[in-house]
């Protein structure tokens, strides 16, 4: 629980009867969905203790009704560099901007979620909590930031904010017990994961590529779970067991040592390492707590103040072995060491099957990741747990991640354009095999790429056979590394600017998934040359042209 140091809840002091409103409004902006579901559980939260909830994700919202809220709850995520996700893009700028209205009369707490290892952590929700204190806004509550592993902060925040909701009616805090507030759920969850057996574990790439994609077909059998096309999965992976060999060599415990992990449970060290606590990722907050227990003066040096650009070099590229190796280890116990480690996070895959095409299926597209780095070969924590130790009749624990913000259109006749080199294929498998499911006969269009045709094309005969059938009508394909000149799935798009134009026009959904920093921005950019130079608009116009897209939800990405 990072409770936001510094900023006390300010108790409503206000006797008018507008604030003593019994009414909530919970705004929340979701990338993969957590933020939503913690809004649902805060709104049958709040009702259940007599309090009228609107939720809403923050791009259904009219931002200017924000002057007719009087308790306003924002639960959101931070994405890549400290941006909002998309679902709240809109409403984050429309309150930072200068049309955004006086909230004098406005009480407010913002949950954030992020995720530590990024530098900047829960950036979305602390900006929301500076912006509504800006505007006017008080304070119902103090923010909380939430890490990867948010349950139970989340829950003592709903509890914080119900407690000051009821004082400010004058009313006895009767704060719910924390157990109620994360009940276990029925069914399987994120806290509560199925293990699913491994069916299939194939590499898609052929002989000599650079890159290796798995194939993973999961069994979901008897866990009532059931998905839609976009949602991803999520998965509990283990660390490497070398990895974990090297570190218990160069601590001063025994692999045999039992510790007690923050569930309450025991394990020995090794277990622990290997599938409790996160070893991969140093972070700033990491850090510092270690060197409070280590006597190194080094490591100490180095978090201390006016070393901080030393500090994030350091940690760029180097996991918990380099540190012990550099700095020694810290603790007078198993216990203390791993006190300072946090739960390892589970990754989201988007899936890339459909459910009704494959009963009790469900299928991914991984790309193993594996790098040199300071020294050392590295290995992508579960892509590597994916590629080289989940064999067929092996079980991982694993939950599905819905995803409101990356979905088909409910019209089975609305034409869609699909943009998805590498794994980003993964997402257009599923929709490709819904529609066929379906019979929709709306029109479809592929781009796909990667590095080279012979070695590199995902799934190629599924694609051929989805032109030859219909359910695919067009698809352009960029392998990039096949010639002189690198031909990326942008490039293709620019090609056949009018007719993607005319896609467009015709009310064509537009769905990018793969990485985010350099494709999705490039296929973004080259998306408002089209409308640009086929619209004959301005740039400005073509950024309005595709906002209004997201807007309409015709404009969707699902990106990493
Ligand atoms: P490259 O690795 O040869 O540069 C899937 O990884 C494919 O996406 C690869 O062919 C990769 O090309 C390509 N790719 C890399 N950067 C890209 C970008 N900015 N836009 C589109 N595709 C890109």
């Amino acid at each position: 629980t990072s409770l936001v140091p510094g900023t006390n809840a300010v108790q409503n002091t206000s006797n008018s009867g507008s604030i003593q409103s019994k009414e909530v409004t919970i705004l929340y902006g979701s990338q993969t969905g957590n933020s939503k579901g913690l809004a649902q559980k805060a709104a049958s939260t709040l009702e259940g203790n007599g309090f009228q909830v609107t939720v809403s994700a923050m791009s259904d919202f009219k931002p200017n009704n924000l002057k007719k809220v009087k308790n306003l709850l924002i639960i959101a995520s931070t994405h890549g560099e400290g941006e909002p996700p998309d679902n709240a893009r809109s409403f984050y700028e429309f309150l930072h901007s200068r049309r955004a209205p006086k909230l004098d009369h406005l009480q407010f707490s913002v949950l954030a979620l992020g995720d530590s290892s990024y530098e900047f952590f829960c950036q979305t929700g602390k900006d929301f909590d500076k912006r509504l204190e800006d505007l006017g806004g008080t304070r119902l509550y103090p923010r909380f930031d939430c890490d990867v592993d948010y349950d139970v902060p989340a829950a003592e925040w709903l509890q914080g904010v119900l407690s000051s909701l009821n004082e400010s009616h004058g009313e006895s805090a009767a704060p719910i017990p924390i157990a109620a507030a994360t009940a276990v759920e029925s069914t399987y969850s994120r806290s509560n994961p199925f293990r699913a057996e491994v069916l299939e574990n194939l590499n898609l790439n052929g002989r000599g590529s650079n890159k290796e994609t798995r194939h993973l077909e999961l069994s979901l059998e008897g866990s009532g779970l059931h998905y839609e096309p976009g949602d991803s999965l999520g998965i509990y992976p283990e660390n490497d067991p070398v990895l974990v060999e090297e570190l218990l060599q160069v601590l001063p415990w025994e692999a045999a040592e039992t510790v007690t992990v923050k569930d309450g449970d025991s394990r020995t060290l090794q277990e622990a390492l290997t599938n409790y606590y996160e070893i991969t990722v140093l972070t700033k907050g990491l850090i510092e707590k270690i060197s409070k227990l280590s006597h190194n003066e080094a490591l100490k040096n180095l978090v201390s103040p006016g070393n901080e650009e030393k500090l994030k070099a350091y940690m760029n590229g180097r996991d918990l072995l380099d540190l012990i190796r550099d700095f020694g280890s810290w603790g007078d116990s198993a216990q203390e060491f791993v006190s300072v480690l946090r739960k390892i996070p589970p990754r989201l895959y988007s899936i890339a099957s459909s459910l009704t095409a494959n009963p009790d299926e469900v299928h991914l597209t991984i790309g193993a990741v594996r790098y040199h780095a300071h020294g050392r070969e590295r290995k992508g924590v579960c892509s590597i747990f994916a590629a080289e130790r989940l064999k067929p009749g092996d079980t991982v624990p694993i939950f599905i991640q819905h995803n409101e913000n990356f979905k088909l259109p409910a019209d089975p006749e609305a034409p869609i354009i699909m943009i998805g080199p590498g794994t980003g294929v993964a997402p257009f498998r599923s929709f490709m095999q819904e529609r066929e499911e379906q019979g929709a006969e709306g029109k479809a269009w592929m781009f796909f790429g990667d590095q080279h045709f012979v070695t590199d094309f995902l799934y190629q005969t599924e694609w051929q056979n989805w032109l030859k059938n219909g359910v695919l009508t067009k698809m352009d394909v960029a392998f990039s590394r096949d010639q002189e000149e690198k031909v990326y799935v942008q490039h293709r798009m620019l090609e056949h600017s009018k007719e993607l134009f005319t896609w467009l026009e015709e009310g064509a959904y537009v769905y990018i998934c793969g990485d985010e920093k350099h494709m999705a921005h490039d296929v973004h950019q080259t998306l408002l040359e089209i409308i640009e130079k086929e619209g004959n608009l301005s740039r400005e116009q073509a950024e309005e042209y595709l906002s209004a897209m997201q807007q309409q939800k015709r404009y969707q990405r699902d990106v990493y």
